[in-house]
Order: structure tokens, then sequence, then C-alpha cells
């Protein structure tokens, strides 16, 4: 491998001049291209329109309701048995909420903050409360954690996910309340969690009895390269009697039309009838007429599939631009790392240590919009400056191709005025 620091003063102010003159070029081209959210592009949206175009003749739902009118408060059953069967959750243990989980979540913390949960002090009458927060991580959850005052506490994500003799050693403290996951081809970095990991957080002793998982499995089904399966949290949970700690989301924003699909929550027996007796103060029920429709587009889980399926279709050429480009650009050099995400919506790559800001500014004053340095950690600080997260849905291939020609002469130019700094 070559190394930067390896080069001479000489060498490398030879690549900043070249590299400087590629990167205004491209400035002067004036190009706006975005590589920010992960937002499906239109293609991939247009798969769905069938929820659109198809009348809803019948609002009658299976318990004989009428999905115009007030009823059902944890949603109909049609869609409770389609997640059901999806996910290998019990229909009796969710409730089938609005259009978003990150909603569901922030109410979940809500009542833990206000209510506690079976029993336990509220979260807002503590002196402190700990969330552990696996990193690199998803910024929203975050945001929320921080909204309530709770402190983030870092775990490094390995190949498998969280560190858990880390984990394992945290909750022995009491302040620490619960941990964040996205299990699945986790947002940013793809990491999937292995069976082991899973049994560990099932079993574990935690020194709060109320200790929680927020399993958000936003792209439990969002398989682009192959499918990898996760273990059951319930199951794991049911046999170490620990079914109580589980707070599930799921939503189909990134399946249908990100912000008017359905999301769920589910949890434990004891706990979600807890939670469905707040949900009946907040709510006289959600809408039943967007359930049915998303019921009516899929049937059931081999219809899910066969979309899921086509929207990986649609996702594949656009990661494989990216993977191939980096590839092609830093597969034999130190100044980016990278893994091949095999699912979800994002490529995660950590630049050399102090180089994701200035990466990222730029590339923002070339045209280039980037997640901001910083963002897929707590409070916005990536203690290496390194992590980088490539969304690559939204364009369309030809401005993905472009946009990943500008980001890497970005991350060389970064990190050769890096390097040159210390010559
Ligand atoms: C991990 C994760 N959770 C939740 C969400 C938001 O989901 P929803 O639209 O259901 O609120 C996203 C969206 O990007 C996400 O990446």
């Amino acid at each position: 491998m070559k190394t930067l620091a390896s080069l001479s003063k000489a060498q490398l102010t030879d690549m900043e001049k070249k590299l400087s003159d590629q990167y205004n070029d491209f400035k002067s081209r004036n190009i706006t291209l975005d590589m920010s959210r992960g937002k499906p592009s239109g293609d991939q949206l247009n798969l769905s329109n069938g929820i659109l175009t198809a009348p809803l003749e019948n609002y009658i739902t299976e318990q004989g309701i009428d999905a115009r009118n007030y009823g059902i408060l944890d949603g109909i059953d049609e869609v409770k048995r389609l997640f059901s069967d999806l996910l290998d959750i019990p229909c009796y243990n969710m409730i089938i909420g609005g259009n978003s989980s990150l909603n569901l979540i922030y109410d979940a913390m809500a009542r833990l903050y206000m209510f506690g949960s079976l029993g336990s002090t509220p979260w807002g009458k503590l002196d402190k409360v700990k969330i552990l927060c696996p990193v690199p991580g998803y910024d929203r959850h975050f945001a929320i954690c921080e909204e309530f005052g709770f402190e983030m506490v870092c775990v490094p994500l390995k190949k498998d996910g969280p560190d858990m003799d880390m984990v394992e050693s945290m909750v022995k403290d009491p302040a620490v309340k619960g941990i964040m996951c996205v299990p699945l081809y986790s947002n940013p970095d793809g990491t999937c969690y292995s069976d082991e990991t899973v049994m560990r957080l099932a079993a574990m002793e935690t020194a709060a009895p109320d200790f929680k998982i927020f399993w958000d499995n936003a792209y439990g089904v969002h398989h682009v390269f192959k499918q990898v399966s996760l273990m059951n949290i319930f199951d794991a949970c049911r046999q170490f009697h620990t079914k109580d700690r589980i707070l599930y989301f799921f939503s189909t924003s990134k399946i249908t039309f990100p912000g008017s699909g359905v999301a769920l929550v589910a949890a434990g027996d004891e706990y979600i009838r807890e939670i469905k007796r707040h949900f009946g103060r907040q709510t006289i029920g959600y809408d039943k007429i967007n359930q049915l429709r998303v019921y009516n587009f899929f049937k059931d889980v081999d219809g899910m599939l066969s979309h899921m399926a086509a929207l990986a279709k649609e996702l594949r050429p656009k990661f494989n631009i990216v993977l191939e480009t980096l590839n092609q650009e830093f597969e034999d050099s130190d100044m980016l790392q990278w893994k091949k995400p095999l699912g979800g919506y994002f490529v995660s790559v950590n630049t050399m240590h102090g180089c994701a800001k200035e990466t990222v500014r730029l590339a923002k004053e070339a045209g280039l919009s980037l997640t901001n340095a910083g963002a897929t950690y707590p409070y916005g600080k990536d203690p290496d400056d390194s992590n980088i997260r490539i969304a690559p849905s939204y364009p369309t291939c030809d401005e993905l191709e472009q946009a990943m020609e500008l980001f890497c002469i970005c991350v060389k130019l970064a990190s050769v005025r890096k390097a040159l700094e210390y010559k």
C-alpha cells in the first residue's frame, strides 16, 4: 500500500497542484449534486404507484370495521398479519402507528421520560440517564436523545454489531437505560448484528430494571447484494425472560413512500399492554385508510419481498458505481477505508484522521452536498473527524458517476493537504 506519509514534500506538492487543477475544473462547471440524505429515487418511488392508483373499493376491514370511520386503536388485522408474517412478531405484541417510525421512537422516549415503564421512575425525574449509541450511527436517533437531555455514550460498532464486551460492562451502571440499535444493514455502515450479538443483548444483566433496547429495524428487508438474516430479538429475549426490554420499530418508509407509509412499534407482552394504554390517551386511532391501501398493495409477505427485490434491482447499480469508483481510486491507498454493505441505503467511508470535514467542505464548494461530517456521531462530534456517509439512492447513475468523481478528488485533496502539514 502506498502511504501518503512515505511521499516526499516535493511529491506531495506536485500531487496537490494536479488535484487542485482537477478540483477547480469541476468547480467551474457549476454543478449541483446531492449524496446527502437516503431518499429513494423517482424510479424507486414509481414502483409503489399502485398504492395511489388502485381504487379503494372495499373499505370494510376483515374485522368488519368501516375504515373511513373511527375505530381500532392498534391497527387493522390484515396489516398486523402482514408485518407479523414478515418480521415474525406476534400480532398481539405490535401497534400499527402512523406514518413514521422515528415519530414512534420519539414518543417511546417521551413516555419513558414522563411516565417510566412498568412502575419504574420516569427518566425525566432522574439526575442522569445514559443511552449507549453504537457508532457510527443515525443522526436523528442522536438528536432525539439530545433533546431529552440523555447523555450519549459511544460504543464502537464492530463487524457483527456493537462491542458487546463494552456494552456488558457499561450496563452495570444503573444510569445506563438503553441502547440504540439498527440491527440489519445499519445506517450508515451496513453492519448486521450476528446471532451472538443478539443473544448477548437479550441475556446481559442490566443494573437498570427498566433498560430498553431501541431496535430500529428500518432496513430489515432491504437486501441489496445478499440476504442476511437477523436473529429474532423476541425469541432471544424470551429465553432470558427479558422481553420487556424490547422496543421494536419498523416502517414502510424505505419500502413505499417515505413519510407516507405505515410504521409499527412492538414490545413484550406486559410492556405493550402499558403502551397501548398510553396510545389510547394519545389518539382515537391511526389512519386505517392508509393501512388498507398498503395492505391491498402487498397482500402478503411474497408481495412485499418481490417488491423489495425490484427496489434492490434499482439500487444495485448505484451501489456498484460507488463501490467500483472507490476500488479504482483507493484500493491501494491509505487515504480512504470502507466496507461493502450487503443491503440498506448507505456506504460509509473513513478518511484519514482529520480529513472528513475538509472533504465535505470542498465537495460542497464545488456543488456536491454530502451529509455533514460528524453527523454519524452523537453531538455531531466524530473524534477522528473521519467518517462520511454516502447516500447513493437519489441521484441518477450519470449524476452519481460525476458525484463520485468529484468526491474522490475532494478526499485526495484533503488528504494530501493534511499530509503536507506534517512535512
Ligand atoms: C435507521 C433509521 N430509522 C428511522 C428512519 C426514519 O424512518 P421513518 O420515515 O419511518 O420515520 C430512517 C430514515 O432514514 C433510518 O435510517
